[in-house]
């Protein structure tokens, strides 16, 4: 039986749910011949130590028992416990973790990220990382990067390691996003009322303007492109942000709630432009051929796939030589904490594979 120790960075959203997965998927992981524990759980000021493992009662063992911690004595507890096959879990959005994760892969720590802040590092610092990686033996696994559950990164990475010529890739990459077009081209209501009902079905971020400006979507375009072995930074993505100038982040997020219906009158006369087939959306796109990244506003065809999302599903179009004219698309919910954990898992069987 293969072990393998998982030390888990995040017990929010994502992270809390990641750990009742775990728990409920013993018994498919036996099958496969593997064990799997959770003998760390941490969030941003205290840790919880259990030697065989947290069980269904992590929560309150948590609440009761966690003490302060520094990350060395992370690292000590795993080290006197000789185990093997060690990963650490980064269910956070911590840049002050991914300061640490050389620190951890020098410690022999593989790494499963949902935290997407190492991926999008200034190039240089992102490359040393990837340096590092390689010359401790370790594996960095990524796949909830961009597109949450959804098999994008695997899928890339199959592709441009079979030789396979990638051209082009373009998609609605944020649930949010994808809502907030879906239902303002189909419905007859205001952009800031879209906005509103997005905001109250807790699809956008607590400040809407991190959805709305693009940067999101411009670091999982980034990401996207480095798999493809491209040297780029975040400010190499031309970025057609959302937000009025005056309502960008200098103002508050109080006083841009207030004014949210000044965004009505650009948004309603992009929609009278629009042919009677063609609806909004708002897009990544790497033309790999032009090597040129965008996050743009675009009317999209009624019955392609991106004008025929619905709901706050992501969508991602591959364009490849073989696949032609007809992209590889892959669709489905691109957020939400439980595909973001099963994901994790995803990764964390394949990391076992490999170890
Ligand atoms: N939610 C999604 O649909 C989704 C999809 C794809 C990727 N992701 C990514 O998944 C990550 C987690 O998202 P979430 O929604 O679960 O966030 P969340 O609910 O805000 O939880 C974040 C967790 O990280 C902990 N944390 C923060 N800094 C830390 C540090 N330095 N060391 C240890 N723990 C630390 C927090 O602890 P405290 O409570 O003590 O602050 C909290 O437990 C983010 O990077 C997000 O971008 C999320």
């Amino acid at each position: 039986m293969k072990k393998v120790q998982l030390i888990l960075f995040g017990i929010g959203n994502v992270g809390s749910t990641f750990i009742n997965q775990i728990l409920e998927a013993k018994e498919i992981f036996k099958q496969q011949n593997l064990a799997v524990e959770i003998p760390v759980i941490v969030n941003s000021t205290t840790a919880f130590f259990k030697d065989e493992g947290v069980d269904q009662s992590w929560k309150a063992n948590f609440k009761d028992f966690s003490l302060p911690y520094r990350l060395e004595d992370i690292v000590q507890f795993v080290q006197s416990k000789k185990w093997k096959n060690v990963v650490v879990i980064d269910a956070t959005a911590s840049k002050q973790l991914v300061a640490n994760y050389t620190f951890l892969v020098e410690n022999g720590f593989h790494i499963i990220a949902a935290n997407k802040v190492a991926n999008t590092l200034a190039y240089e610092e992102y490359a040393y990382f990837k340096e590092v990686l390689k010359e401790n033996n370790t594996h960095f696994l990524y796949e909830t990067n961009v597109g949450a559950g959804l098999p994008v990164i695997e899928t890339l990475k199959s592709l441009y390691n079979s030789a396979e010529k990638i051209t082009k890739i373009r998609g609605v990459f944020s649930g949010s996003l994808s809502y907030i077009f879906n239902t303002f081209s189909e419905e007859d209501k205001s952009f800031s009322k879209v906005l509103t009902l997005a905001k109250e079905k807790g699809f956008t971020e607590p400040d809407p303007r991190t959805d709305l400006s693009g940067t999101d979507v411009a670091r999982k375009l980034l990401i996207l492109a480095r798999e493809l072995q491209f040297s780029y930074n975040l400010e190499d993505v031309k970025v057609k942000s959302l937000v009025p100038f005056h309502l960008t982040a200098t103002t508050s997020v109080t006083t841009f709630q207030e004014k949210i219906t000044d965004l009505d009158e650009e948004f309603e006369s992009l929609k009278a432009k629009l042919n009677e087939n063609e609806v909004l959306r708002y897009i990544g796109e790497f033309d790999v051929e032009q090597e040129v990244l965008e996050v743009k506003l675009v009317s999209e065809q009624k019955q392609n796939p991106l004008g025929a999302l619905q709901g706050a599903d992501a969508l991602f179009e591959i364009y490849t030589e073989s696949y032609g004219n007809q992209p590889l698309v892959i669709q489905g919910a691109g957020a939400g904490a439980k595909v973001t954990a099963r994901g994790l898992v995803s990764d964390v069987v394949k990391l076992a594979e490999r170890i």
